[in-house]
């Protein structure tokens, strides 16, 4: 008895040491639970389940899913008498079956518009298209869909309102108009109004400006979401803390619903994250086509930790943080707004393993256990 006993405990500590090798190490999803969605953006392949490695990280990782492109309007309705929701429900269908917070994006937005859509020209036709589309779709899903991004994007930059087609067609009305048929199709679910730089002061300005109206007018608005489309250098903390204050002062949900942080020159200082500008490339504009450096690694660490720490102080004043994109190999970065280059982006490198800047922001949990 005397000899068996420390074999026993050696025995049993090892079998205890490999149990915790094999338990699963905590996730975004897991460490912020509590605090606020932590989602991504699913690209077709992701919406196909095509890769098992890629889903098993997804379900792992996140409880919130944005579709990156499916669900606008070219390929939701591609023809005027014409909708097609083969992927869209698929989309929605994934999230059910994951248990996943599912935000629909996006229903009225001048890009990735149907070529039929362009051509609308006069009001009456324009108040139809709103009425039949916003309708359609947000009924569909209704129940389904946990919250809609009813408008995208109708600010300039320093806060006046775009000249889209829906402005043309009918006047700034049309904003509120699409908060109020999305309300009437699918009355509980949350409506925001998403945008890029509104955390920037003039263009924030705009949009509370915008928001204000639209409820003056009767729309229902629940939330606004940031996109985040980010910088290493900027926007700065404060920036966006007086963002997250200010917006939910207004008694709205703040969600950050395109978070992602590029690590290459920006060409011309360009700002924001208008789709439809693109620029040439060259080496210049491409540095780490390769790898990235250990040093702007260590960078987008930094820049991630600090903005989840952020994020945190305010918690209770954030619905939602979704990445645009589940690794940095599918990021729309390596295209826009220069075709064919490199960039890192997001917490998951091209080979799904997780980056520092993964670590920062688990860490940032981890520590208060
Ligand atoms: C981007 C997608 O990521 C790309 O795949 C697509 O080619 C263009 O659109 N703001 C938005 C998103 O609201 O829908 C955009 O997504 C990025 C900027």
């Amino acid at each position: 008895m005397k000899f068996i006993k420390p074999y026993l405990f050696a025995f049993t500590a090892l079998l205890s040491a490999s149990c915790t090798s094999q338990k699963e190490k905590p996730s975004l999803k897991d460490l912020y639970k509590n605090d606020f969605y932590i989602g991504t953006a699913l690209d077709l392949n992701q919406i196909n389940e095509k890769s098992k490695k890629e889903d098993s990280l997804i379900r792992k990782e996140f409880n919130a899913i944005t579709a990156e492109n499916i669900m606008k309007s070219m390929y939701t309705h591609p023809q005027k008498d014409k909708y097609d929701f083969t992927l869209a429900d698929k989309f929605v269908a994934y999230g059910e079956k994951n248990k996943m917070f599912i935000h629909g994006h996006t229903l009225i937005w001048h890009s990735q518009l149907a070529p039929w859509m362009e051509k609308i020209a006069d009001s009456t036709e324009m108040k139809a298209f709103m009425k039949d589309h916003i309708t359609t779709i947000v009924s569909r899903y209704k129940g389904r869909v946990n919250s809609w991004d009813v408008v995208n994007e109708a600010l300039n930059e320093d806060g006046t309102l775009r000249k889209s087609i829906f402005l043309n067609t009918l006047g700034e009305k049309y904003l509120a108009n699409a908060f109020k048929l999305a309300e009437k199709a699918d009355p509980k679910v949350d409506l925001y109004y998403n945008d890029y730089n509104i955390e920037e002061p003039a263009k924030r300005a705009g949009a509370i400006a915008l928001i204000k109206k639209i409820k003056a007018e009767g729309g229902k608005v629940d939330g606004v979401g940031i996109q985040g489309h980010w910088k290493l250098e900027s926007p700065s903390l404060e920036e966006i803390e007086k963002s997250i204050l200010e917006y939910s002062a207004l008694g709205l949900k703040v969600a950050f619903t395109e978070l992602d942080i590029t690590v290459l020159p920006n060409p011309w200082d360009l700002k924001g994250a208008d789709v439809n500008q693109n620029f040439e490339g060259s080496e210049k504009m491409n540095p780490y086509p390769k790898a990235l450096p250990d040093s702007i690694q260590n960078k987008l660490a930094e820049r991630y930790a600090s903005i989840f720490k952020l994020f945190l102080k305010h918690k209770d004043k954030i619905s939602r943080v979704t990445f645009w994109g589940v690794h940095d190999g599918q990021s729309w970065l390596n295209g826009w707004p220069i075709k064919g280059r490199t960039n890192y982006p997001l917490p998951f490198d091209k080979d799904l393993k997780h980056k520092k800047a993964y670590d920062s922001i688990l860490k940032l949990k981890e520590t208060k256990k």
